[in-house]
């Protein structure tokens, strides 16, 4: 017996990079990729001082790279520098003055396109109006906004005068926003009236003004209008983001930032306790965020960026706004659902606005799926060039899917594992070097010294399961939890001595590409064997029956823990006793007999959160057999529990 994750699942197709793909490539071949990932681990301070020199823009120059205490990093000490000047003065001067940096669509249809220059001048003005309504270096800023440029223009506005911002996501209940701004002590609010999601309006000021409720320490709230719905001015307390940048300056000096000066705040829920604000700083991070966009995208100036993320998760801090904007990009940005009016929304965005990068993640592949072909048969895609994908494990049935049927056999898919602690992606092919296997990020990014070990930290051989650390810091990273460093130590540096654990299980095979098993949290324990939940999950839904499937543990006296599969069909199929035994089987077949699920259960949907996680502990506790007892805050449906509770079948 062992303690190791076991893992299981074999996949043999793989996908060598085109030749005219890697001709135009920053990085054209593996070989080129091995030389540089050496020299980024023997010498990574000289390494990213390069890149540091060629991305970013700065007032001063540091004098050391990198000062280590761990826990505790410090990149580019005594630099100075300032985000949103990176992000958008250089390219006044650079020819991109007139480029279009946002391209932007309203679910209900509105079109917006907004230059360098117009949106350095807004970002200016606001900066303005934040100074004019108090807003000082240091402060906290809480964003609560729908999908629309003005959400990139306040976070940028905060970084232009040196204020820390946390971004709510607009899903997100006032309690979520009352925590937040209890936990960073926020002095502003930045919202707007409303926003729109699946053609009705999210009353998002009506929220704020519920977690208001007897706060002393907000003073101030900027209301942008979204959606003209009816809302409260609180006098004294509310302003019209409109009416107060009638008044502003067109110009705003940047600040002056230290390189360690915080950036953001970020709240990420653990799987227990109250949210994380996981603290990124100034320069590590820009660079880490620029430096995977300008590489991992193999991003062009002719490039139509599209991120489908929301700007309220870190997806969308790195890889709408940070990393894209310093490099000049030109970005989509979309305000609402993938099915609205009609499930081919994402489809028509791509041939209306000629994307040719598109980044999504596996729940809304795996939705698409389910919806049919025919939506995207229905339009031109022959724009896109790179497919990208991040949040969880992509199943091999979703990446095939996405490879034949969204890029044609023709588009590398890049995909990218890393988290909201590590700033910037981690493991990724690069998509003219790294030949792909459908499952799998592959590689680590230049810098980036992963390794999967045992519980002593020793590294385990090829294919062998165990934890996925990262041992040496990096310049996106983490640096600490927003007044908790006892809980940062904790959570990240003491699970295995000198490494970063990731919370993560994983294994790396013969060719030495991460395979990401499951949160460590959610591994099963099946009579002695450590079994991760995305191979069996990958196992059912390579089934041709099944859209979606969840995996948990139910205690179980004679084998520890007992497999318990909440399986969604696709369209058409029967919940039949039939059908769940043949899943059983293929699993079987799949994986092996020790992973058959001992009960299947039909579902019309599973619990998720907006970001589209399944909500794991949620299904533990209907497995069960109890009631849901955690918090349910963050679930998108409420009443994807009650269908599941009720299901017995
Ligand atoms: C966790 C981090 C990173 C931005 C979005 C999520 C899982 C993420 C992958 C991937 C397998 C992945 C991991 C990770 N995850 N990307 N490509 N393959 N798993 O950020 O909310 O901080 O979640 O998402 O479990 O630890 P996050």
């Amino acid at each position: 017996m062992t303690n190791n994750i076991e893992s299981y699942l074999v996949e043999n197709r793989f996908f060598e990079p085109s030749p005219s793909f890697s001709k135009k490539a920053y990085v054209s071949s593996l070989s080129q990729y091995e030389e540089l990932y050496r020299r980024s681990i023997e010498d990574p301070e000289t390494f990213w001082a390069e890149l540091a020199s060629e991305l970013l823009v700065w007032h001063k120059k540091w004098h050391t790279v990198l000062e280590w205490e761990e826990p505790f990093a410090k990149w580019f000490v005594g630099g100075k520098l300032n985000v949103s000047e990176n992000c958008l003065d250089r390219h006044l001067h650079d020819g991109r003055r007139n480029k279009a940096a946002l391209i932007w669509e309203g679910e209900p249809g509105e079109k917006r396109t907004i230059t360098y220059q117009q949106l350095h001048r807004e970002v200016c003005k606001l900066a303005n109006v934040l100074k004019r309504n108090g807003a000082k270096r240091g402060d906290r800023i809480i964003i609560y906004m729908p999908m629309c440029p003005e959400a990139a223009i306040a976070m940028l506005a905060c970084t232009r005068i040196g204020a820390i911002h946390s971004v709510v996501f607009g899903g997100f209940s006032s309690e979520a926003i009352k925590d937040r701004i209890h936990d960073c002590n926020a002095t502003i609010v930045i919202t707007a009236d409303g926003g729109y999601r699946r053609g009705a309006i999210v009353p998002l000021k009506q929220s704020v003004d519920n977690a208001l409720k007897n706060n002393r320490q907000v003073h101030r709230v900027i209301v942008f209008r979204r959606a003209n719905n009816q809302i409260q001015l609180e006098p004294g307390r509310d302003v019209w983001w409109h009416e107060e940048m009638e008044k502003a300056a067109a110009f705003c000096p940047p600040e002056s930032m230290d390189a360690e000066d915080p950036l953001y705040i970020l709240y990420t829920s653990g799987s227990t306790g109250k949210p994380k604000g996981v603290l990124h700083t100034t320069a590590g991070y820009l660079l880490g965020a620029a430096a995977t966009t300008k590489y991992v995208f193999d991003l062009r100036d002719e490039d139509v960026y599209w991120c489908t993320a929301d700007i309220g998760w870190v997806t969308g801090h790195s890889y709408i706004v940070y990393g894209p904007l310093c490099l000049g990009a030109t970005v989509v940005m979309y305000e609402g659902a993938p099915n609205w009016p009609k499930p081919d929304r994402f489809w028509k965005l791509i041939e209306e606005h000629g994307v040719t990068i598109f980044y999504t993640a596996p729940t809304a592949i795996r939705a698409f799926m389910r919806w049919g072909d025919k939506w995207p048969n229905q339009h031109n895609l022959s724009s896109l060039r790179l497919l990208g994908s991040v949040g969880e494990p992509i199943n091999p049935e979703a990446w095939m899917w996405y490879h034949t049927v969204i890029g044609n056999s023709r588009c590398p898919i890049v995909d990218t594992w890393w988290q909201t602690e590590t700033g910037a992606i981690m493991l990724t092919p690069l998509p003219g070097a790294t030949p792909l296997k459908p499952g799998t990020a592959t590689l680590p990014f230049f810098g980036v010294d992963a390794a999967v070990v045992d519980e002593q930290g020793e590294t385990v051989p090829p294919n062998a399961g165990g934890k996925l650390v990262i041992r040496k810091p990096w310049p996106s990273m983490v640096r600490n939890i927003w007044g908790d460093p006892d809980r940062f130590k904790k959570q990240y540096w003491s699970e295995i001595k000198g490494n970063y654990f990731t919370g993560d299980g994983a294994r790396r095979d013969e060719d030495g590409y991460f395979w990401i098993v499951g949160r460590i949290d959610d591994v099963l324990n099946v009579a002695g064997h450590r079994l991760g939940t995305s191979e069996i999950e990958s196992a059912l839904v390579s089934h041709p029956a099944v859209a979606e499937a969840a995996v948990v543990g139910r205690p179980d006296p004679m084998k520890g823990q007992a497999v318990v599969a909440f399986v969604t069909l696709k369209e058409g199929e029967p919940h039949t006793k039939e059908l769940r035994e043949a899943l059983r089987q293929h699993v079987g077949e799949v994986i092996g007999p020790i992973a058959k699920p001992d009960d299947v259960r039909f579902a019309e949907a599973l619990p998720k959160t907006r970001s589209g996680k399944i909500m794991r502990r949620l299904l533990k506790e209907i497995a069960a057999g109890g009631q849901v007892t955690g918090d349910t805050t963050t679930l998108e449906d409420l009443n994807v529990l009650a269908q599941l509770s009720g299901n017995e079948t």
